[in-house]
């Protein structure tokens, strides 16, 4: 046994988010963590790696017990972890990054640039990733960005690495990527404990899995014995997964694009049509341009070229601030930086865009906004001490569920969703598709983005493909696979 839980407990602000955990992994093995949004997967991680101490309980590694204090005593021990929240310095470069929380090696009372980079670049090397070291992580895409936070996880003797979902923004091929990479830590011996929402990585990635529900431990289950929808059912009673009906579709524009050219030249000729009644989804390689043409869309990222109508109407300027008037919402995939303001409360975030509907004489008022809020929560099942709690304090799944009811509190005519799943629970994923599809058929517009193909394959009526800024052709989604829309996608013009 390499990690030992027992009796393991943690509480926030007198509510239990992790209780009585007895958890173990064994030495080289792939651990699977899965749980609802807010079972505590992220909570046990945080513990194991010093970011949090826990309540009670003791933590053994390698038979003997083990205080981790903080981060860097849990990296000496040979805990490693890509948290969940990704911990970059968008400024740093890869060497420094990588160099974050450890001694800068020094040559005649300087810091010795070279050596360090040599040590990055090898520990890279090693695992099969190879980067340029000087660029900063804001200059990287996300799956680099990914491997560089292997690499500084890697700096250090490392016997077990933990990521918290780290696939989130990586499409298909990236991840397959990542999944090499794993499988040639595990040939090496090093033991991995892997969050995600999933289910295939789970089942192509993992020995054995453990399943959390509401901070306690349900059991540890060996992946070869168990189906999906058994481990489906471990993680919450009475959920049975809907099949989505196909949209009547096929009403009037509600928005368009011609030709639309990005000013930053990302996305260089895109045409689009969301009409009434549709879903439609948006589907393109990572690096193809999607998020920066919904942004286009949305006002966001200033516009070169091209026509964008919303409701008949051409939009010269557009601003977010327009779009939102005219009913047009973008629920965003970076939660952080965009969507929500951390410190104000579950309430205020989600009532945010839409005050002036609360606002009698330009006062705010709270007996019309809890009962609006907290339907809009219940229905995504937001898990929350109360409405007044700080939304940073939230898991990270739930944060991704009031930036969506955020959007939907505006009643937007045009959906247009940023992967609006990410991170959000097998059964939350199921709601929101099946809320999309309910105001598809209340005659809204939905463009929906994901870099999960499958996913676009389940809920969109049509398929719009995008490579490299540039629209390609529209699919009709009539029993369409990924095959077919991969071919578009890799076709040479
Ligand atoms: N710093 C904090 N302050 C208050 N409550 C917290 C804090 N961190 C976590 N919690 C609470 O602990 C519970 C477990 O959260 P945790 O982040 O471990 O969930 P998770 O299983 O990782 O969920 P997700 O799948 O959404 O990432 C949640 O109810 C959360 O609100
Ligand atoms: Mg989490």
């Amino acid at each position: 046994m390499l990690l030992e839980t027992r009796h393991l407990s943690k509480q926030f602000n007198g509510i239990y988010a992790l209780k009585d955990i007895h958890f173990s992994l064994e030495a080289g093995e792939v651990h699977g963590l899965v749980g609802e949004n807010g079972a505590g997967k992220s909570t046990l991680i945080k513990i194991l790696t010093g970011v949090y101490a826990l309540d009670t309980g003791e933590i053994y590694w390698n038979g003997e017990p083990l205080t981790v204090r903080n981060p860097s005593e849990a990296r000496k021990a040979g805990i490693s972890v890509i948290h969940q929240d990704r911990t970059l310095v968008p400024t740093f470069t890869g060497v420094e990054n990588a160099y974050l929380g450890m001694p800068y090696p020094t040559r005649g009372g300087r810091v010795d640039w070279k050596a360090m980079e040599a040590r990055v670049a090898k520990t890279g090397k090693a695992i099969g990733i190879e980067l340029d070291w000087q660029r900063t992580a804001a200059e990287m895409s996300p799956p680099q960005r990914t491997c560089l936070e292997i690499v500084r996880a890697m700096m250090n003797d490392c016997r077990l690495l933990i990521l918290d979902e780290p696939t989130a923004s990586l499409t298909d091929k990236e991840s397959e990527w990542l999944f090499s990479i794993i499988d040639g830590l595990r040939a090496r011996g090093t033991a991995i404990l892997y969050v995600t929402h999933r289910m295939e990585e789970i089942f192509r990635l993992t020995d054995r899995i453990t399943v959390f529900k509401n901070g306690e431990m349900v059991g540890t289950v060996l992946t070869r014995e168990i189906s999906r929808e058994a481990l489906i059912g471990m993680m919450s009673d009475n959920w049975v997964a809907e099949t989505l009906h196909g949209g009547s579709g096929g009403g009037e524009v509600l928005l368009r694009a011609e030709h639309l050219r990005s000013r930053d030249g990302i996305v260089r000729d895109a045409s689009l049509e969301v009409r009434a009644g549709e879903i439609l989804g948006l589907f393109g390689l990572g690096g193809s341009g999607r998020t920066e043409l919904l942004e286009c869309l949305y006002g966001y990222r200033p516009v070169a070229g091209g026509t964008i109508t919303i409701h008949g109407q051409p939009q010269t300027r557009l601003t977010p601030e327009k779009a939102i008037r005219l009913g047009v919402a973008l629920i965003s995939e970076d939660r952080r930086g965009k969507a929500m303001i951390g410190n104000l409360s579950v309430r205020e975030n989600v009532a945010l865009s839409c005050l002036k509907d609360f606002a009698r004489h330009g006062v705010v008022d709270s007996g019309a906004e809890r009962p609006a809020v907290r339907e809009m929560t219940d229905r995504l099942r937001v898990r929350m001490a109360g409405p007044e709690q700080r939304a940073i304090e939230l898991s990270g799944g739930n944060q991704q569920k009031v930036v969506f009811a955020k959007a939907l509190m505006t009643h937007p005519q045009v959906f247009l969703c940023d992967e609006p799943t990410q991170a959000v629970d097998v059964m939350t994923r199921g709601e929101i598709h099946r809320l999309l599809r309910e105001e598809a058929d209340q005659g809204r517009g939905v463009l929906f983005v994901s870099s999960d193909l499958k996913e676009v394959l389940e809920v969109a009526d049509r398929v719009q493909i995008i490579v490299a800024g540039e629209t390609r052709e529209t699919l009709e989604n009539r029993n369409l696979n990924t095959q077919q829309v991969l071919a578009c996608c890799y076709r040479e013009e």
